[in-house]
């Protein structure tokens, strides 16, 4: 077989065969294709597409192409959920205790933030003492005790995608659907929980723009999953603006324990309730009403947090930050953005919010980078909402003082203003089953 052949045959149109696809998979893994190649057959599938059949294969060939985690000892309790990122999106911090405190198993690999978008494992090392590594012992039992563990993803997991991933990342072909559905969907696989929930995030601050290119993807997606056997729902959520008020680590975890503690409501607490339905729908087989009085219920009652606080416990983390958030260590810096005029909020645009809390030192240029735990945003206005000259729009958080001016610049740009009242923008764009 050549690659030559594999990369004519998809730029014709064709499609490529299960023993094609596995040729071009393991060969890149293993460095016998080279890069210019690879970035050929990506390019051809731009433009050509893949069928499901294709897709699938390509999806389970990445997927094993390295360590892949066995959950089978939790039987069909395992519960899995993947963001497609965004800004302010701390929803796994919230709806993983929450499922676990209702019989879930939560086993879940979880990522860094890169450019505009925040990570999970960077939110959770703001809190002092959590280890985002366990040995394979460590987490299988954590899980079994406590229900819940969760970590950075393992070095040989899905490596061929890892090559892959950079690969589009400057060859101008990750928004590719059949290519991102395998992306996405080859690491949830590879980490094994029987069930797997999905946010799609649409709008300025998402990788998917519109609600029509992201429904389509939650639909590759879905399809992909049942093909390979998972119970596998999508959410269509809106990242037109930051989620919840928070944006950078600690204070987006004091801002998880405050939804968890049933002192906060709005629109994270509504995309983590529809979240957390979903998931509990899928694991305990019922219908989403039953599920989602189990999850406001187990808010109420406090089980929640609890849970939180006995999974943080568990992997190291000091606990007692959570029970009291002015422990996190504070900014030097906290500099109030004052409006500048009268009017309603109709637009934040996400991607430059999350680039301004980037630039305050909350995110990473590069992957070298270090994160400043305690920077970020503190949005105290958001689409919709009337403000008045003079009224504090939000407060930059940050130990450079050298930052503050291209952040305010940042922010301020990011703002768009009318003089009438903007509908309710749409929280829950649809849900794929
Ligand atoms: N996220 C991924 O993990 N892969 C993609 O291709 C796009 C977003």
């Amino acid at each position: 077989m050549r690659m030559y052949d594999i990369i004519r045959k998809k730029r014709d149109g064709g499609e490529l065969s299960d023993e094609e696809i596995s040729f071009f998979v393991s060969g890149y893994t293993r460095g016998e294709i080279p890069d210019y190649q690879a970035s050929a057959l990506c390019m051809a599938i731009f433009f050509r597409g893949m069928s499901e059949r294709e897709t699938v294969a390509l999806t389970k060939f990445m997927a094993t192409s390295g360590d892949t985690v066995d959950l089978s000892r939790f039987g069909d309790f395992t519960i899995d959920k993947h963001s497609t990122g965004g800004v302010g999106d701390k929803t796994s911090l919230v709806i993983c205790p929450i499922v676990s405190s209702l019989g879930c198993k939560v086993a879940k690999m979880t990522g860094r933030g890169l450019g505009h978008t925040g990570g999970t494992v960077d939110k959770l090392e703001s809190i002092p003492g959590y280890r985002t590594t366990l040995t394979e012992d460590e987490f299988m039992a954590q899980v079994e005790r406590v229900g819940i563990a969760l970590v950075g993803q393992s070095a040989n997991l899905t490596p061929a995608d890892k090559k892959l991933y950079a690969l589009r990342d400057v060859t101008a072909t990750v928004d590719s659907i059949p290519l991102i559905t395998s992306s996405i969907m080859s690491k949830k696989l590879a980490a094994g929980s029987k069930n797997i929930v999905l946010d799609v995030k649409v709008g300025s601050g998402a990788f998917m723009k519109t609600a029509d290119d992201a429904k389509l993807l939650a639909e590759n997606m879905v399809k992909i999953g049942k093909s390979c056997g998972r119970n596998i729902a999508a959410l269509l959520t809106d990242m037109d603006r930051p989620l919840g008020n928070a944006v950078g680590n600690s204070l987006e975890v004091i801002e998880a324990t405050e939804v968890l503690r049933g002192k906060k409501r709005g629109d994270l607490y509504d995309v983590c309730v529809a979240l957390a339905t979903e998931m509990t729908a899928l694991v305990k087989k019922i219908p989403a009403e039953q599920a989602r009085s189990l999850v406001v219920g187990s808010i109420e009652s406090g089980a929640a947090f609890e849970k939180m606080k006995e999974w943080i416990s568990a992997q190291g983390g000091d606990a007692s930050y959570l029970e009291d958030t002015s422990k996190f260590p504070k900014a030097a810096h906290v500099i109030p953005i004052i409006s500048e005029r009268d009017g309603y909020i109709s637009h934040m645009n996400a991607e430059q919010i999350g680039i301004a809390a980037a630039i305050l030192g909350a995110g990473r240029a590069s992957k070298e980078d270090t994160i400043d735990f305690a920077a970020g945003i503190i949005l105290c206005k958001k689409t919709g909402d009337k403000v008045m000259r003079g009224d504090v729009m939000a407060y930059l958080h940050t130990n450079v003082e050298a930052s503050i001016g291209a952040a305010t610049e940042r922010f301020t740009s990011a703002i768009s203003y009318s003089d009438a009242p903007v509908p309710d923008e749409t929280l829950i764009h649809g849900i794929i089953r």
